[in-house]
């Protein structure tokens, strides 16, 4: 899903596009959905879900399945994600990123970059800096 360039992408749009995403959220296993929804500088909106695997190991988390659709597409500046979770029969609570995703926001985004979690009736803001201190940065040649 993307939204044009030209509409207003509230905080409140993006957590709806997030809960919206994790309807398609492929969860066989675990039967826990996310949904994540990517703010592009140019206004474009990236969605992704959770993408299960039956050997496990190649599961992709929402987030991740969000920032490598935009990349691919030739994004690379982000301003902000949304990210809904919850498991069967549940509704929303927090669902902050795993490590890993974490990590590749931070290939992309800087501390500043916002992380909404949508909650059952809200959702609450923090930073990437805030969920990612003394972030590794590759240095060497
Ligand atoms: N998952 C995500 O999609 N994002 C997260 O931030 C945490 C976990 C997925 C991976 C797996 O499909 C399920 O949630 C349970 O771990």
């Amino acid at each position: 899903q993307r939204l044009c360039k030209g509409d207003t992408m509230t905080d409140d749009r993006l957590c709806r596009a997030a809960l919206e995403a994790a309807e398609n959220a492929y969860n066989p296993y675990s039967h826990f959905s996310v949904g994540a929804a990517l703010l592009c500088g140019d206004g474009s909106v990236y969605t992704g879900c959770n993408i299960e695997n039956a050997s496990f190991t190649p599961t992709v988390c929402a987030e991740r399945v969000a920032v490598f659709k935009a990349v691919s597409e030739g994004r690379r500046d982000f301003v902000k994600i949304a990210v809904a979770g919850k498991g069967r029969g549940k509704t929303y609570g927090i669902c902050p990123p795993c490590g890993v995703c974490r990590q590749v926001l931070s290939e992309f985004c800087k501390s500043g970059f916002e992380i909404l979690l949508v909650t059952d009736g809200g959702y609450e803001a923090h930073t990437l800096g805030e969920l990612l201190p003394l972030s590794f940065e590759f240095t060497g040649e």
